[in-house]
């Protein structure tokens, strides 16, 4: 039992308590001691639920002793002033996504967590979907050909009844921007990691469909790879009732598309294969032969979890956060992996404010 993961959970909103089910489901390598929130109710319940201790400010809670590592899950523009306490404190953070929403102090937490020699990791669970496996380890081994055109699309609904649930939310302090930077960042982020980085962005935003929020509720943009391919965004929280979160991925000699987190289309072109002059329309769907070859999320590193767990992917990521910590290897997505991402955003912003003018990173 002594070697444990040790967790402590600050923030117990909406994403807190997945934590707790993340880190309860597996309980032959963590155990979750505490978790904390300003609002004593909330953490009051998630104690009660996981069994574990409460406190009603992050001091208490980083203080603790028996605490290895602690989840920060409280507002976006909190997060590195959090994980840098919890860095000092001598803790191991895993962070929410987004990492933060200003590189200055993301830069800050890079350094004090180089100093402390701790680890940290930020949430991405969809990298560990298994069709974002597949496409990712596709590109990586040059399956599609040359990477032609990436496509990012999250087409979601959020009401005015959510943005007014947290004073934080829609503010560009807190929560850093809007269908951006807290929704379609998850697609944003699995298309810059299998396309590659992107250098330029040329982007509209708009505030369309929602009152009292400071931030954007639609975005558009056009982006260019460091490989030359050429990628489209399209991000909204107004496209009512809520569609899909759609990933595109083409290249010379093969596509992906990955629909609500599944592995739609697959194909990649056999040694041999010429196809027809106008294409095929789509024919030639290798989605599920490749998914049969993968084998199912019971193989993977939480083997034996509930696969209905809404928190699965966050204990896969998990997972792997708590074998860097005893491999003394950095996590799949530390800090410098998502600070990418936020940085796209964040040119994104800059173009759009300057009337889609081509931004650079
Ligand atoms: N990975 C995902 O899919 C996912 C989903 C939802 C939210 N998130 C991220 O999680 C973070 C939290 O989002 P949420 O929807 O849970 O928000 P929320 O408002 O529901 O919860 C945040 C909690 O933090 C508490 N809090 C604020 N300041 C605190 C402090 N100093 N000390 C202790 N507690 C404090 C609040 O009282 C609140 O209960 C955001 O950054 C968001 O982007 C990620």
């Amino acid at each position: 039992m002594s070697d444990r993961l040790r967790f402590g959970i600050l923030g117990c909103g909406v994403i807190g308590p997945h934590h707790a089910r993340a880190i309860t489901g597996m309980p032959d390598i963590a155990e979750l001691v505490a978790v904390a929130d300003t609002v004593p109710d909330r953490a009051q319940k998630v104690a009660g639920e996981y069994g574990c201790a409460h406190h009603d400010n992050a001091a208490d809670l980083l203080g603790r002793e028996d605490i290895h590592a602690v989840c920060i899950c409280t507002p976006s523009g909190t997060h590195a002033e959090h994980a840098m306490d919890a860095l000092r404190a001598g803790k191991h953070v895993v962070i929410e996504k987004p990492v933060d929403v200003q590189l200055g102090v993301i830069d800050a937490l890079i350094e004090v967590q180089r100093a402390t020699n701790l680890k940290a990791a930020v949430i991405s669970q969809h990298r560990w979907d298994i069709a974002t496996q597949i496409v990712h380890e596709a590109t990586r081994a040059g399956r599609f050909g040359r990477l032609t055109l990436g496509t990012a699309q999250v087409s979601w609904w959020r009401s005015q009844g959510y943005y007014d649930s947290g004073e934080w939310r829609g503010t560009w302090a807190l929560d850093g921007g809007g269908a951006l930077m807290n929704q379609s960042i998850h697609t944003l982020d699995l298309l810059q990691w299998v396309m590659g980085p992107i250098t330029e962005v040329s982007a509209y935003t708009g505030l369309l469909a929602h009152e009292r929020i400071e931030v954007e509720d639609a975005a558009v943009a056009i982006l260019k790879f460091a490989n030359g391919a050429l990628g489209l965004l399209k991000a909204t929280t107004a496209a009512y009732p809520g569609l899909t979160a759609r990933l595109e991925v083409h290249g010379d000699r093969g596509s992906a598309i990955i629909s609500n987190d599944e592995l739609d289309y697959y194909h990649s072109a056999p040694e041999g294969e010429q196809g027809a002059d106008y294409g095929a329309s789509g024919s030639g769907n290798q989605a599920e032969e490749v998914l049969s070859q993968y084998g199912t999320r019971e193989s993977g590193p939480t083997a034996g979890s509930d696969p209905a767990s809404l928190s699965m992917t966050h204990r896969d990521q998990l997972a792997d956060f708590i074998c860097a910590v005893r491999e003394n290897r950095e996590p799949l997505v530390n800090v410098e992996e998502a600070r990418k991402v936020v940085a796209v955003i964040l040119a994104i912003y800059d173009s759009a404010r300057h009337g889609g003018r081509p931004t650079h990173l």
